[in-house]
């Protein structure tokens, strides 16, 4: 027997990120919102734990316990007294190192799988716990919808969505490591006053009215500054959405993947083509939100 779980991607609508913390993490406040772009994991008994991967970027994707989906079948199965022989497979369609949470999507969706296939009956806050153990964004993919995320991002409140949301999203030609983005806006901060991360009311109501001009107004990512740091073209992209008429273009969490926000699916389509034929990324995908959190397929 075999579980399938879909996983889906996330854009950060804001990311308000603090000074460093003793521990090297941020505290943030990090309005998350999940799009529909998915990852799949399918959870099969095997004679011991291993990891395959396939789709776009898979290259890249580590196979062994480093990987988050190994981290959180162990993770369960040391909970629950189980052994974790299990073979893990992960169908890629988000991004990889993208800032679009692809690792931490197969993270919760390999918890999800394995949680499923053992039937530990664990409840969702203890999934969730270990979600937050795992990485800061895994709690969000595992719930999906909208939600802000405070701490490092793994203290969830759910948000009201009042509306669909349309998005384009450039895939850029490499990635970009979240470590080093952190550590650049650590970097450019150095000797400023980095204010405590609050969450824009104006941007809760945007999400709740489902208005997509008065989101347009509102998004923001403190990241960005150090994503264009570390990659410069990044810029071009966000010039080249921007001139095709997006509402707004932002980098998605720390980057690279730039996220462009559109009235309605045909403007989506327009900008789309334009970004695709500009010559400023690799690749580019629609999308809309919000998407559900972790879901089981099938057995
Ligand atoms: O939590 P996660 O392991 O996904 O975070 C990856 C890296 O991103 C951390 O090691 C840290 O460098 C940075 N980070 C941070 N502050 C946060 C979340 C992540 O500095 N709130």
């Amino acid at each position: 027997m075999s579980v399938t779980v879909r996983v889906p991607a996330k854009v950060n609508v804001q990311l308000a990120v603090g000074a460093a913390r003793p521990d090297g993490f941020h505290d943030l406040a990090n309005v998350f919102l999940a799009v529909g772009l998915y990852d799949q994991v399918t959870v099969t008994p095997a004679d011991e734990l291993t990891v395959t991967c396939e789709g776009p970027g898979a290259d890249q994707v580590p196979l062994d316990r480093t990987n988050l989906v190994a981290r959180a079948a162990e993770a369960l199965a040391g909970r629950y007294g189980i052994d974790p022989a299990v073979h893990l497979h992960i169908a890629k369609d988000i991004p990889v190192a993208g800032g679009m949470a692809g690792g931490s999507a197969d993270g919760a969706g390999a918890l999800v799988a394995c949680d499923a296939l053992w039937g530990t009956g664990a409840s969702r806050e203890e999934l969730l716990d270990i979600c937050a153990e795992l990485g800061s964004d895994v709690p969000f993919s595992l719930v999906g919808g909208a939600a802000l995320g405070v701490g490092r991002g793994e203290k969830l409140t759910a948000l009201e969505v009042g509306g669909t949301f349309n998005w384009v999203f450039a895939m850029a030609e490499r990635g970009l490591s979240t470590p080093a983005v952190f550590r650049e806006f650590d970097r450019l901060g150095e000797g400023t006053d980095i204010p405590e991360p609050v969450a824009s009311q104006e941007l809760l109501d945007a999400l709740a009215k489902g208005d997509p001009d008065a989101l347009a107004a509102a998004v923001s990512n403190d990241l960005q500054p150090a994503a264009l740091s570390l990659f410069p073209q990044l810029a071009d992209t966000l010039a080249a959405g921007r001139a095709a008429g997006a509402l707004a273009a932002l980098v998605s969490g720390s980057g690279p993947t730039t996220a462009f926000l559109v009235r309605d699916r045909e403007s989506a389509t327009r900008v789309a083509a334009s970004l695709g034929s500009s010559g400023t990324c690799r690749t580019v995908r629609i999308a809309s939100a919000p998407a559900p959190g972790a879901t089981v397929l099938g057995r």
